[in-house]
């Protein structure tokens, strides 16, 4: 207990001792512009600057810079740069939301071959090829809404990237393959909202940890190959036209966490083989044709937080209780018109968007749901109000505090008057 609190001139050495090694050692990212023209002998580097070639190079681009883009935060590109001497090189260039006036020259790309890595945030100018030394140093390339139109053969040049993330441009491809084939060290990618049309890859890099390829023109089926990527943690396929079975071997992407097929033209079971996948987070299912009961194993998925199986050919009772459905984030099972939950254990009054089953398992005639009112009071104890369920908000949530408060203010009230009245006639 007495050493709970220390002796605060200790602290306060303590302190002393240990500011100036942080400020030496945060150099360029360093907020502060003190430390940044504080002389500090013991290193060379915070006196650097960064090579007047490249310098040029992003002044020639129409990239607006401060002098030195090394130590300051300059607002429209954000760089990062090496600690080489007697000059700083680029490591890292970022350029969102660039002015109509940026442009891409071969001869400044060629002065910025140091990067590894680059990004194009809402850039809307015009591509132009890579110097081959700037295509084999990235290891990261970024482009979004941005350098209006990219062809699959410009992609395939970044062999070296290990993570690639194009959204929200148009990629002019034969397909997803032509792109990610060479790129042997890719462990992320994204290609999503492109365009991009054709079937998914047969091969795949084994050392992927993400997969985004949503929002795109694919189709045929999802090949096997891809359930052997025993690091993926991310696969999203959504919004294509894939189409036929999931595959049974879907349950060997042992480190699956988000799994997204929604919008397709699935069609079959979910199959048996995701009972393997405890660590599934994220399982969106929806706008598809599959069909089948919803497999029991998906209620001992302990990390779920999200659980979309909407708009599909379901069939049968509902597995999942209430406090299942209440410990998710997200729960859409609506638009399933063979499927219905049990009202003994769900309650008479959720709102799933399926109608409650009948004694075999059928569903009733829905009722005249969407409509607050709707109570058939055969049981009382189940008014369970599933925050996270669609169509929410009817319940008595607000007016049992309006209620509490009325109460709470006419008993003061009462207590005043009688108070009052009390001493009028205690006089
Ligand atoms: C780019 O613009 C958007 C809105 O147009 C803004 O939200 C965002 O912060 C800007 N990004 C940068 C890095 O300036
Ligand atoms: C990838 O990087 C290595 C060195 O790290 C280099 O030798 C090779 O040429 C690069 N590959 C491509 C395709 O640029
Ligand atoms: C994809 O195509 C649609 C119409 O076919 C178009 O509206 C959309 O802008 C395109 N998306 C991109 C990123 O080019
Ligand atoms: C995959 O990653 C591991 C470790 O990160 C590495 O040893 C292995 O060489 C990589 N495999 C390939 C094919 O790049
Ligand atoms: C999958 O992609 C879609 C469309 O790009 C997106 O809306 C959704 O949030 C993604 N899912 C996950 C789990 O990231
Ligand atoms: C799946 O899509 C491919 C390509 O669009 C098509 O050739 C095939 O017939 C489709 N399969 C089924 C079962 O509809
Ligand atoms: C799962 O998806 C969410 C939302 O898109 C994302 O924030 C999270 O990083 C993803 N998890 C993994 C392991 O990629
Ligand atoms: C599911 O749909 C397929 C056709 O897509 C059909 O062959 C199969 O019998 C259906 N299964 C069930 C249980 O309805
Ligand atoms: C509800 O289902 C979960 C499994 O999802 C189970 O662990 C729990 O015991 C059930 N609770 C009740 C009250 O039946
Ligand atoms: C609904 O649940 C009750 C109690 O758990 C059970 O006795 C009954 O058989 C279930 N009804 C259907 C249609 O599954």
């Amino acid at each position: 207990m007495p050493t709970m609190a220390p002796d605060p001139s200790l602290l306060l050495l303590l302190l002393l001792f240990l500011s100036p090694t942080n400020s030496a050692a945060a150099v360029s990212p360093s907020p502060s512009p003190p430390s940044a023209t504080t002389p500090t002998p013991s290193s060379p580097v915070s006196s650097s600057t960064l090579d007047p070639k490249q310098l040029r190079a992003l002044q020639s681009l129409n990239i607006p810079t401060s002098k030195d883009p090394c130590s300051s935060h300059s607002r429209p590109s954000t760089t990062t740069c090496d600690s080489s001497t007697p000059f700083r090189h680029l490591i890292s260039l970022t350029l969102s939301n660039c002015s109509d006036d940026v442009a891409l020259s071969l001869t400044a790309l060629k002065s910025l071959s140091t990067l590894t890595s680059l990004n194009f945030i809402n850039c809307p100018i015009s591509p132009i090829r890579f110097p081959s030394d700037l295509a084999s140093n990235l290891h990261s390339f970024t482009c979004i809404n941005s350098l209006k139109k990219l062809t699959g053969v410009w992609l395939s040049r970044l062999q070296n990237v290990t993570e690639l993330t194009v959204s929200r441009v148009s990629i002019t491809a034969s397909g997803p393959t032509i792109i990610l084939s060479g790129m042997k060290f890719l462990h992320s990618v994204t290609l999503s909202q492109t365009n991009l049309s054709g079937y998914l890859p047969k091969h795949w890099h084994p050392n992927l940890t993400f997969v985004d390829l949503s929002g795109n023109h694919l189709k045929g089926k999802i090949p096997l190959s891809l359930t052997r990527l025993e690091n993926l943690a991310h696969l999203n396929l959504s919004s294509n036209s894939l189409n036929e079975t999931i595959p049974t071997t879907i349950g060997d992407l042992a480190s699956l966490q988000n799994l997204s097929l929604a919008s397709n033209s699935l069609s079959g079971p979910i199959p048996d083989s995701l009972a393997a996948l405890p660590g599934l987070v994220h399982l969106d299912l929806g706008s598809n044709q599959l069909n089948g009961t919803i497999p029991n194993f998906i209620r001992d998925m302990k990390k779920l937080k999200y659980l979309n199986l909407a708009s599909n050919n379901f069939h049968g009772v509902l597995p999942f209780n209430a406090t299942f459905i209440k410990g998710l984030e997200v729960f859409k099972v609506g638009e399933n018109s063979n499927l219905c939950y049990n009202r003994s254990t769900l309650g008479s009054k959720v709102k799933l968007g399926i109608a409650p089953c009948d004694r075999h398992g059928l569903p009733m005639s829905p009722p005249p749901a969407k409509d607050s009112s709707f109570d058939d009071s055969s049981d009382s104890s189940d008014d369970e109000d599933y925050s996270n369920v669609e169509e929410k908000k009817h319940h008595s949530g607000p007016s049992k505090v309006v209620l509490g408060v009325a109460i709470g203010l006419s008993s003061i009230v009462f207590l005043i008057v009688f108070l009052v009245l009390l001493s009028k006639c205690c006089k």
